[in-house]
């Protein structure tokens, strides 16, 4: 069965039970401010689960375009999709859990014919919030399926919403197939077997969570249900990989020949890639383009991800990697319009973002370059060709990590001296930097390190990456939730024009002893408290302001040293100097080393260059505390 018979299958079966097909709605929520994305088949529904009367009626049934951003770390695994369609009927204050099962059951055995023997369900288990479901069970029970096969699960696992913070909600029950061929399905069924696979979910949407966490009781009883067609067509073709699957292979299949590899091998990347190209082509053609904010901004980190990978893989620069996968996923999915109506802007937006990091990578290429310069390479015939072979660099980097991190090593082939590998090894945080600030991954600089004959500790590295998330995560926990979690480019500007306005306020109001006593970053404007004990005069916002901007128009690059306290202190480093910054610390300069307008100790991120900043404004200054002044201040 093929997805376009798998999605008529399912239709036409609930319209045999009384449901009217309703349209398969945008990517962007037309009415749901809380959410970047649809990412259930409920969310263009939700004004009906609250009440509101359906025009096509209290039985629906569809496939929904859905992007979920939550799981990008997993994607590159078998079965996690960015982008992914979902089958689902509806009962908006109808039918509830007796059919809805009956229902799914049937079709699962009837239609798609799966083997009972093979199927297990997990009902909610009870809480605080809503008893144990042993109605749902009692329904699986008289439907044959046996009590070992029936787990009773917590809140984490089946309850289902509200889609964003508010909203229709409740436990679900969910269906799982064993997918593996070799062993036969045990008797009992354990969530925690992966070879479990879930493929069904259908919600009974009994309350309704208010703003203050409440659970309350729903005025109408309504049915959510969602079958994922990847993970079905998977389980019906007895595939463990979901890229092997019609709707994945031919985009996998140009990846190859784009790269001159095979999949086997490179599967993480490849499929990060088509995954990520699949998703961005589905979100360019309703009406997004990549930006700096919101659905844009997930956008370019989904496009930018795609092409350092595609990069990595060692997809020639000169080579336009999107244009031919665009195409083979617009013959995969020609049966929606609004992928043929905006072929040539969705080709447009991908090159145009394509050529724009391409930019980034090759500055970001140099600056590696400078610093791999200064190092001396490993220099031996021998290890010239082991580096050849990928198994062998896996050890030789084993070895790196342990010398760096004071732990014994030997290398029995190659020798290599303790000189040669200090003389070889590059600081692992430094290389985090180049992420940081041009977005490389970790495998490409070390295989552009590896191919000068140089290492870094990957432990260093990752540690640094953890530090970071953990402080974006923290930054980003509100609007970004359901996007791609991570500094935007706005708040890097932002933070990039707090150092030039505490520099600039020290400057103006004539004192050194002038500091940051608080500061809050949204992506919209600064917030930046200091040490100030009288109102400032217009004339002096204005020259800060102005001064803000002389800077910015000045076109000073930031640059990044990593220091121990002591070394930054001794600079005349400006920041707060105490533990939490463990023993080394950024120093981040506005302008060339020596001649930089400030010097500060900041975990970043931060821009590039000034001149990405753009015009900053000052929108108000109040007194925050005793002796303390408050600004707010705007990019724009
Ligand atoms: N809305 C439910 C889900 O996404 C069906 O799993």
């Amino acid at each position: 069965m093929n997805r376009k018979e798998l999605i008529k299958g399912y239709i036409d079966f609930f319209k045999s039970k009384d449901h009217k097909e309703i349209k398969n709605s945008s990517l962007v929520p037309e009415n749901d401010p809380t959410v970047l994305f649809t990412m259930a088949g409920m969310h263009p529904l939700v004004p009906y689960l609250l009440g509101e009367k359906h025009p096509q009626g209290n039985r629906l049934v569809n496939v929904q375009r859905c992007i979920r951003t939550g799981d990008i770390d997993e994607v590159g695994d078998t079965c996690h999709h960015t982008f992914f369609e979902m089958l689902g009927n509806w009962s908006l204050g109808d039918y509830f859990k007796k059919e809805t099962i009956e229902y799914s059951f049937e079709f699962l055995t009837k239609v798609l014919g799966l083997d009972i023997n093979r199927i297990a369900v997990s009902v909610f288990k009870g809480d605080k919030d809503a008893p144990k479901d042993e109605e749902a069970a009692g329904i699986w029970e008289k439907l044959e399926i046996p009590k070992d096969r029936i787990a009773y699960l917590d809140k984490k696992e089946n309850w289902w919403g509200p889609a964003g913070e508010t909203g229709p909600c409740g436990p679900d029950t969910e269906m799982f197939y064993w997918k593996s061929d070799e062993v036969s399905a045990p008797k009992s069924f354990d969530p925690e077997d992966d070879r479990w696979v879930e493929i069904w979910n259908d919600v009974f949407m009994q309350y309704n969570k208010d703003e203050g966490g409440k659970y309350n009781d729903a005025s109408q009883k309504n049915v959510d249900t969602g079958l994922g067609v990847e993970r079905t067509i998977a389980v019906l073709g007895g595939l463990e990989d979901n890229y092997l699957a019609s709707m994945w292979k031919p985009i996998v299949e140009e990846i190859e020949k784009l790269s001159a590899k095979k999949y086997s091998g490179n599967e993480r990347a490849m499929r990060i890639i088509a995954d990520h190209i699949k998703a961005a082509v589905f979100i360019i053609a309703d009406g997004v383009v990549p930006g700096n904010s919101e659905q844009g901004y997930v956008l370019r980190r989904l496009i930018r991800r795609a092409v350092r990978y595609a990069r990595g893989l060692g997809v020639a620069k000169e080579l336009d990697l999107t244009t031919p996968l665009v195409k083979k996923i617009l013959k995969i999915y020609d049966d929606y319009d609004v992928l043929k109506k905006n072929k040539d802007k969705i080709i447009d937006e991908l090159n145009k973002e394509e050529d724009k990091f391409e930019a980034t990578l090759d500055q970001g290429i140099k600056q590696l370059e400078k610093v791999f310069s200064k190092k001396e390479p490993i220099n031996s015939v021998k290890f010239n060709k082991l580096m050849k072979d990928p198994n062998k660099r896996e050890i030789i980097t084993g070895v790196f990590e342990k010398k760096l991190q004071g732990r014994p090593y030997s290398i029995k082939d190659p020798k290599i001296s303790e000189k040669e590998i200090d003389g070889a090894s590059l600081d692992g945080k430094e290389m985090f930097l180049m992420y940081q600030s041009y977005g490389f991954p970790l495998e490409m600089i070390d295989e552009m390190a590896m191919a000068q004959g140089l290492f870094f500790s990957h432990n260093e590295f990752r540690q640094e990456l953890a530090k970071h998330q953990k402080l974006s995560r923290t930054a980003s926990a509100g609007k970004f939730k359901s996007g791609l979690a991570d500094n935007s480019e706005e708040t890097k500007k932002l933070h990039t024009a707090t150092h030039l306005l505490n520099e600039s306020l020290r400057v103006i109001l004539d004192k050194p002893d002038l500091h940051q006593k608080g500061s809050n970053i949204t992506p919209e404007r600064i917030r930046f408290d200091f040490n100030f004990d009288r109102k400032l005069t217009a004339e002096e916002l204005k020259e800060v302001e102005d001064l803000v901007n002389l800077k910015i128009q000045s076109n000073l690059p930031i640059v990044c040293e990593l220091k121990s306290v002591k070394e930054a202190k001794k600079d005349g480093a400006k920041g707060v100097f105490d533990d939490k910054y463990g023993s080394k610390v950024k120093v981040y300069h506005i302008g060339s080393i020596g001649e930089e307008f400030s010097k500060e100790i900041c975990a970043g991120p931060h821009v590039d260059n000034t001149s990405q900043l753009g015009h900053f404004k000052i929108v108000k200054e109040s007194s925050s505390s005793a002796g303390v002044r408050r600004i707010k201040a705007v990019l724009e």
